[in-house]
């Protein structure tokens, strides 16, 4: 297994993988996104790879916010179901810490859904203490881009 950039080419595996952690997702649409993050340097969406296949991926981002120290976040982080358990996600936020130290940031971060109780034990297993239980809000901007 070997840990290494996404690319718009792993498009399909990705989106597969996006929609197993609870995100539907086309390929057509991963490929788009994978495109546009590639010129962000803000962002490294990095994937586990074994035999030839995408098994799993982490999304990593660097915020800038005036309330706190910049600090790195886990935008999302999936292994496919047929290989959980053996130390892949282990070793992606192992990645993704690597990528928020190089960048210069102090802390990583990650929200991860109440409902998941098996993966808060995975990130405290990995030294994340939990900080604090937020809602999330979200709505439609009011005028879309572009019009
Ligand atoms: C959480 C996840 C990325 C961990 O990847 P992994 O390769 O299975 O993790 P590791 O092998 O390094 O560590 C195993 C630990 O992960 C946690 N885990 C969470 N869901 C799991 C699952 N479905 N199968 C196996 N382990 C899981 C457990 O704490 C497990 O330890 P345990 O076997 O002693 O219970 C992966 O299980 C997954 O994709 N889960 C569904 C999506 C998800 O919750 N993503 C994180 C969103 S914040």
């Amino acid at each position: 297994m070997k840990i290494r950039p996404a690319h718009p080419e792993d498009a399909a595996a990705v989106a597969d993988l996006a929609t197993q952690l609870g995100y539907p997702t086309t390929p057509e649409q991963a490929e788009t996104r994978l495109r546009d993050l590639e010129t962000r340097p803000e962002s490294a969406v990095l994937a586990a790879e074994e035999n030839g296949a995408v098994i799993g991926w982490i999304q990593v981002v660097g915020a800038h916010r005036v309330d706190s120290e910049p600090y790195a976040e886990i935008a999302a982080l999936v292994v496919d179901v047929a290989h959980r358990g053996g130390g892949i996600g282990a070793e992606l936020v192992a990645a993704a810490d690597d990528w928020a130290v190089r960048h210069g940031f102090r802390t990583l971060r990650v929200r991860s859904n109440v409902v998941r109780e098996r993966t808060h034990a995975f990130y405290e297993r990995l030294g994340f203490a939990r900080t604090k239980s937020q809602v999330i809000f979200a709505r439609s901007t009011a005028r879309p881009a572009g019009r």
